[in-house]
């Protein structure tokens, strides 16, 4: 079933939309009759890389002369290298798509953004780096990634896990600030488990990886997901449906939260 009224098109940016969830995303929004202007390092309408300011600017300028509208921004674009580079893209990368393009959103009568974060934002994080991307320091941020990486002994992991907790809480702290409500904008984000995309590709492809997985990530709820399962909910959200739903973290993670956390997470 749509998600959306057929009859009224919408414009909607999706970062990463070359590959896996944004692919999925862009290809379930076209099938409902919108708008998509796909944003990725390449084979999409722009061409971007996100992970630097300049990357950002460039996007938004090429985006403004495209339209004047934005419906739906949908910050997706992502890596996990376990270095600063996840920083540099998840985190600044996502915010700075989502700030850029508050002009044209503030021009559309539903306007809708979700970040894709993930259900890795459970797992432990470095509190100081989390705290620089909060404070918007890129340069303390990939100097403490930096520092991660060289510690060794899987500590640069905590550049991923630490960019998707600053993201959920980023949205959690901005959903009601002036700038987004003052113009009607929701601000919601994606946290999904396991899904089956390039990104996971290599780790699942090894024995020892699957393993790394089923303890670190495990899907009870009818095994890991595809991207279209976390399109399905992107879509809902960034949706004239969704006005009402703001700052919420929706986990499409197999059931994974609710394994780990239980009903202690109020
Ligand atoms: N696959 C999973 O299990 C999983 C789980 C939780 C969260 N996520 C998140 O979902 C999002 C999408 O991941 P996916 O699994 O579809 O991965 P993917 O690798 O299939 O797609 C990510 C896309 O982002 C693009 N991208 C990377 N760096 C970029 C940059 N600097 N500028 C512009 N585009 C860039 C890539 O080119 C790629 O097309 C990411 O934010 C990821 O962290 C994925």
């Amino acid at each position: 079933m749509p998600t959306t009224d057929v009859a009224a098109p919408r414009v909607y940016v999706v970062t990463g939309a070359g590959s896996g969830i944004g692919q999925a995303t862009a290809a379930q929004l076209i099938d409902e009759g919108h708008r998509v202007i796909g944003v990725d390092l390449k084979n999409t309408e722009v061409v971007a890389d996100l992970s630097t300011e300049d990357g950002i600017a460039a996007m938004v300028e090429e985006i403004a002369a495209l339209t004047s509208v934005v419906d739906g921004v949908i910050a997706n674009a992502g890596t996990s290298l376990q270095a600063p580079m996840d920083v540099a893209i998840d985190f600044f990368g996502a915010v700075g798509t989502v700030e850029g393009l508050l002009p044209l959103l503030r021009a559309s009568d539903a306007p809708r953004v979700c970040i894709t974060a993930s259900a890795a934002s459970l797992h432990p994080a470095n509190d100081d780096l989390v705290d620089a991307m909060l404070n918007g320091d890129r340069e303390t941020a990939a100097a403490i990634g930096e520092r991660l990486v060289a510690a060794g002994g899987g500590a640069g992991y905590l550049n991923y896990s630490s960019s998707k907790q600053a993201v959920a809480r980023w949205v959690r702290r901005n959903a009601l600030a002036e700038r987004f409500v003052g113009a009607g904008i929701t601000l919601n984000a994606v946290a999904p488990g396991l899904v089956l995309t390039p990104m996971t590709e290599p780790l699942l492809a090894t024995e020892e990886g699957r393993q790394q997985v089923e303890e670190g990530m495990p899907s009870p709820l009818n095994g890991p997901a595809r991207p279209e399962d976390v399109a399905a909910a992107i879509c809902f959200l960034t949706s004239t449906a969704a006005g009402k739903i703001g700052g919420q973290v929706l986990f499409v993670d197999s059931g994974y939260d609710a394994l780990t956390r239980g009903d202690d997470s109020w």
